[in-house]
């Protein structure tokens, strides 16, 4: 299997992870109106590899759009690797690194190849035979270089798959340009206290996102899947999710709640006034205090149901008054086998079970009803 051949990317930061066509195809859908006339900027896609290309160059026409920006990053941990655009998705070795910081800019795409249609060939054919289509770029392509800024600002939305461990940097960008934009990126990001407040402002949501929150994306890395999970050539990633900042039907959708409250299925915390909720799906429809929800609540959010009041830490971004762990509650955990770096200066949600048992949450989010 050809990603267990890439000992090269190993010790580096793990963030070659190639989106399939499939993926994005499902989430691009629900925004098809709003691409019409747009500048598409994909800047951390070497339009070679990339499905994010291929999928806007590929629909280019039907979708309207005005111009499509690609840029790639020269110092890539797998600069010696290639997938091929025109070809079969695999990765493959090259004997020497072909991977050069350049850009691809389309303004158009006809049937250059007169074949009698408009398809990826005839994209080959343009990156081939037009040389302005492809230049070069001056720096590495890093997205925060001037260089790949100036292309930013040019762009009306940017849509890619960027590397995880920059995601904080990378939203901040987009922010700060006040870019659309339609990206991926683990579930963990809702709770970094950048992007919470983003989320909590109403300045980014989640889209439609993977089902089961699940991801498989190509990559040269080992797979650690259990076999039930493993799909050949592809590494699974749990806790991946779309992320918008684009007005979709979804966001406005009310939650369907069929629970009632009741105190023994929904305890009270020790350390906040508001009840826990194990599953977003058990929200129940006659309460109108604060909840802890789990994160993947944010996939149903609709700001005009409920309101995003924090997390399940303290933070000096979002304080909501989550006060100390007392002592006692904390000896009870450890009592009972629980375990984990907390002390009693932490500002934790935690709450007593029905049946006495101290529980610390794992990762909530704290919300309100709006509509009563
Ligand atoms: C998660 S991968 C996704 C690649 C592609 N967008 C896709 O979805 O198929 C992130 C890509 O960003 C590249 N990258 C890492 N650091 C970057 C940076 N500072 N600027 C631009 N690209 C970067 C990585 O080399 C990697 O190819």
């Amino acid at each position: 299997m050809a990603n267990k051949k890439l000992a090269v990317a190993k010790d580096a930061k793990k963030d070659e992870f190639y989106t399939q066509l499939s993926d994005i195809e499902r989430e691009a859908r629900h925004y098809r109106n709003f691409f019409k006339g747009k500048v598409v900027l994909c800047n951390c896609d070497d339009p070679f590899e990339s499905n994010f290309f291929k999928y806007f160059a590929l629909n280019f026409n039907s979708l309207g759009l005005k111009k499509l920006i690609a840029t790639c990053y020269a110092t890539s941990p797998i600069i010696y690797t290639q997938l091929t655009l025109f070809g079969n998705e695999v990765v493959t070795v090259k004997e020497e690194s072909t991977k050069k910081p350049y850009k691809i800019e389309i303004s158009e795409v006809t049937d250059e190849n007169q074949d009698g249609r408009v398809d990826l060939a005839d994209v080959e054919y343009l990156l081939k035979n037009h040389k302005n289509a492809l230049t070069l770029l001056q720096y590495d392509g890093d997205f925060r270089s001037a260089e790949c800024i100036e292309l930013l600002k040019q762009a009306d939305v940017v849509v890619t798959n960027p590397p995880f461990s920059l995601f904080k940097e990378y939203v901040a960008q987009l922010v700060e340009y006040e870019k659309s934009f339609i990206i991926i990126g683990n579930q963990n990001a809702i709770t970094y206290k950048e992007i919470f407040p983003l989320l909590k402002d109403n300045k980014m949501w989640l889209g439609y996102g993977f089902k089961g929150n699940v991801g498989f994306f190509l990559s040269p890395y080992e797979d650690y899947a259990v076999s039930s999970h493993h799909k050949e050539g592809l590494i699974r990633i749990s806790g991946v999710m779309w992320f918008t900042n684009i007005d979709i039907e979804k966001r406005h959708e009310d939650m369907i709640l069929f629970k009632t409250y009741n105190p023994d299925e929904y305890p009270k915390y020790e350390t906040f006034d508001g009840i826990d909720v194990r599953e977003t799906q058990n929200i129940p429809c006659d309460y109108y205090g604060v909840m802890g929800v789990p994160k993947t609540y944010m996939n149903k959010y609709n700001p005009e149901q409920f309101e995003l009041l924090g997390y399940e830490r303290e933070d000096e971004n979002i304080q909501v008054g989550i006060s100390n762990m007392p002592e006692e509650f904390l000896q009870a955990y450890r009592t009972q086998g629980g375990t984990g770096h907390y002390t009693k200066g932490m500002k934790m949600l935690c709450y007593y079970d029905k049946d006495g048992k101290a529980k610390i949450p794992f990762s909530r989010i704290l919300i309100k009803r709006k509509q009563v």
